[in-house]
């Protein structure tokens, strides 16, 4: 699989990376991520250059890896600081990879090292904001190729037929949707006024209205960055005035055939109120887990391991942002390909 390399992805919470030896496959390249005696972050290729042994079998002595087959330690620049064995070869040497710690969330660059600027991160700030929001953070391991993931996000009709705590089914003749292009950048808008609201509204709004004015509006950063922008107000009010939340979908391919996901639910209202918190965290962890992630692997079995675009699929005018993000991603891989 060729995935764009000059960019960052997501690679664990910040919390994963700690003093233990962390295992995680990402773009199909075995790697293992600790903390450094400062409380940095390294990543190297999870391969021991000796016999090829996993390093995260090992364990960290004084800030470094050990191999746990002969012994050899290897530093966070990825040279080897001690052979137990004699002298240090000059190719004991391990790739290592910049990485990048912000928004709650640890990033990797794994194309040319020298062009991992820490601008090129699209914003996410408002997931770390615990001022103004109550971010809950999840993850799901998704069986399937990240791209159809990005499909899915994109593609904001599907939410009133696949979700209910989410969702509304009597809710589509209402809904109108536009897909906007800025640079790179796709988003999908999605409008619903005068709408019942979803169960995850009646939880998050203190209102007795039955209907408000509902929006979606997603934001696509390649190469699988995205945000959603939701939010409810009374029936023909301002935006600004009603509740709403910041929700990051951050997809890393790990193989072909799977995708980490990273999600965070950021609310604006209710900010204290922790076991509103614990129902959304259980609550969005299920939508994910048990609508989502089975529906788009589903699919992908049926595809039997073809390309989207090569079966020709139906196109909806709702698949407008998702078919322009895989155009846009596609672009960037094939200018990376000509560069190399
Ligand atoms: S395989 Fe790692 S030291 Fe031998
Ligand atoms: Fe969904």
């Amino acid at each position: 699989m060729t995935y764009l390399r000059n960019a960052w992805y997501a690679a664990a919470f910040d919390h994963e990376v700690g003093d233990q030896l962390l295992a995680r496959t990402l773009l199909d390249q075995f790697l293992v991520f600790y903390r450094d005696l400062d409380g940095k972050p390294v990543a190297l290729a999870d391969r021991c250059p000796h016999r090829f042994a996993p390093l995260s079998m090992g364990k960290l002595v004084d800030g470094v890896v050990q191999c746990s087959y002969h012994g050899m330690r290897f530093g966070s620049n990825g040279a080897c600081v001690h052979n137990p064995h004699g002298a240090v070869p000059k190719a004991a040497q391990v790739p290592v990879f910049p990485l990048l710690e912000r928004h709650g969330l640890v990033w990797i660059w794994m194309g040319e090292a020298d062009k991992a600027d820490p601008a090129l991160l699209p914003d996410f700030s408002a997931i770390d904001d615990h001022v103004k929001r109550a971010p809950v953070r999840g993850y799901l391991r998704v069986g399937c190729n990240y791209q159809l993931v990005t499909d899915n996000l994109l593609d904001l009709s599907h939410v009133a037929y696949l979700h209910t705590l989410i969702g509304n089914a009597d809710s589509s003749a209402r809904n109108s949707f536009e897909m906007k292009v800025e640079g790179n950048t796709v988003y999908a808008y999605n409008r619903m006024p005068a709408e019942p609201l979803t169960p995850l509204w009646r939880m998050m709004w203190n209102k007795p209205s039955n209907v408000g004015d509902r929006r979606a509006h997603m934001r696509w950063d390649p190469p699988s960055l995205l945000s959603l922008d939701i939010g409810i107000t009374e029936c023909g009010r301002p935006e600004s005035e009603g509740p709403g939340a910041a929700v990051a979908h951050i997809l890393t391919p790990e193989t072909k055939g799977s995708t980490h996901y990273f999600w965070v639910f950021a609310r604006d209202t209710l900010i204290d109120d922790e076991s509103l918190s614990e129902k959304i965290r259980v609550g969005i962890d299920s939508v994910f887990r048990l609508e989502d992630d089975p529906m788009v692997t589903a699919c992908e079995s049926r595809m039997g391991g073809a390309e989207l675009m090569d079966l020709k699929p139906v196109m909806l005018t709702t698949d407008a942002s998702a078919v322009r993000a895989r155009r846009v991603l596609a672009a960037l891989i094939e200018k990376e390909k000509v560069t190399l």
